[in-house]
């Protein structure tokens, strides 16, 4: 198949949202990450969005819609709690669970009575979204398991040839994906951690909400017999092709052991790829954590020494992914 370069321009757009229309696929841009768009109400080209990504079919889409009202047509019940997070954090990267509608089909919500819903901030993602004249399901545009895309060419690494169309536009400012909430249960509940954090949420609903419990286990999210509620997160992810180990511990001790290691790899004849980021800019390192991830394996690493941020605020959801990226495999120092 070839894949078609848009440009983010109406009339790349609105050749996007005909292939849409049509029941194909297009990348496009959003703040958080690249997504990849298929009509959220056509199984048909729900289901080329799994194949195309590689991902396993009971992992749930996100549908994206331009316009908050957009929601009543697919969510069962919007309740004052969802009333008010629309309000303070949409459009944005927040996905809210909610008791969906029959007319999404169980292929978008991989057979859940619940679906995830977004309004994301991104011009051009809106304006495709409301030409296209449907909800957009769009999970990550990624290869299942590899790093979410930030930028066009992350996309055209894993997709090209494999859709039909993606939209070329600017870097994703937000970098990692949106939190997910789960507005179905007495207390909302964090299921992925984002931009938007528990104190967010907390400060506009003035109550006390939940996270996950699994989102504080390592290594792995199943070893107390429990299993994350969102689909998604129990999957290996964002995994580079290099070995990778997290070092945390006080800022020097971090550095003086990534030195050394690197230098004792680099004598064995390994290639070593270092991630260090400023922990008073978390919102730079959020934006560049994936890419960083993807420069590594481009650059042919061998392993990936990387140091841990605190886990606060936005930290936290930086550090789940990059927890996941390195299997878990972290030394305190
Ligand atoms: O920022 C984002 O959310 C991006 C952009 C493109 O909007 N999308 C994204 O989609 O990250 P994806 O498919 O890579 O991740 C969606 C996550 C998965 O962990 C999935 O299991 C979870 O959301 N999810 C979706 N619908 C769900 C549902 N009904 N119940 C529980 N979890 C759900
Ligand atoms: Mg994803």
């Amino acid at each position: 198949m070839k894949t078609l370069l848009l440009k983010d321009n109406r009339e790349g757009i609105l050749k996007a949202a005909e292939i849409l229309k049509k029941g194909g696929l297009v990348a496009f841009p959003t703040e958080t990450v690249y997504g990849l768009g298929a009509n959220a109400l056509d199984e048909e080209a729900v289901s080329k969005v799994y194949k195309a990504k590689g991902r396993p079919s009971d992992n749930p889409m996100i549908v994206h819609i331009s316009e908050e009202d957009d929601i009543y047509c697919l969510a069962e019940e919007v309740t004052e709690d969802m009333k008010i997070l629309m309000k303070c954090f949409w459009p944005g990267p927040m996905t809210m669970i909610v008791k969906r509608k029959s007319c999404i089909p169980d292929t978008t919500t991989g057979g859940l009575e619940t679906a995830g819903i977004r309004m994301p901030e991104n011009f051009v993602a809106r304006q495709l979204i409301k030409e296209a004249g449907c909800p957009v399901a769009a999970p990550s545009a990624n290869l299942s398991g590899k790093p979410s895309p930030t930028t066009a060419e992350h996309v055209i690494e894993d997709l090209d040839g494999r859709i039909d169309g993606i939209i070329v536009s600017g870097n994703s400012d937000v970098g990692i994906e949106s939190t997910v909430i789960d507005m179905t249960g007495e207390t909302p509940m964090i299921l992925r951690p984002g931009k938007l954090t528990k104190e967010d949420f907390e400060k506009a609903l003035s109550k006390k909400i939940k996270l996950d419990p699994t989102l504080n286990l390592k290594p792995d999210g199943n070893s107390a017999g429990l299993k994350p509620k969102a689909p998604g997160m129990k999957y290996k992810h964002y995994a580079p092709k290099a070995r990778m180990i997290i070092f945390a511990g006080k800022e020097e001790n971090i550095r003086k052991e990534i030195e050394s290691e690197k230098q004792k790899a680099e004598k064995a004849g390994e290639k070593v790829f270092v991630i260090i980021f400023d922990r008073e800019k978390q919102e730079d390192a959020a934006r560049e954590f994936f890419g960083k991830l993807r420069d590594a394996d481009r650059n042919g690493a061998d392993l990936i020494l990387a140091g841990a941020l605190p886990e606060e605020g936005l930290g936290f959801s930086i550090m789940n992914r990059m927890l996941k990226s390195a299997g878990y495999n972290i030394k305190t120092v």
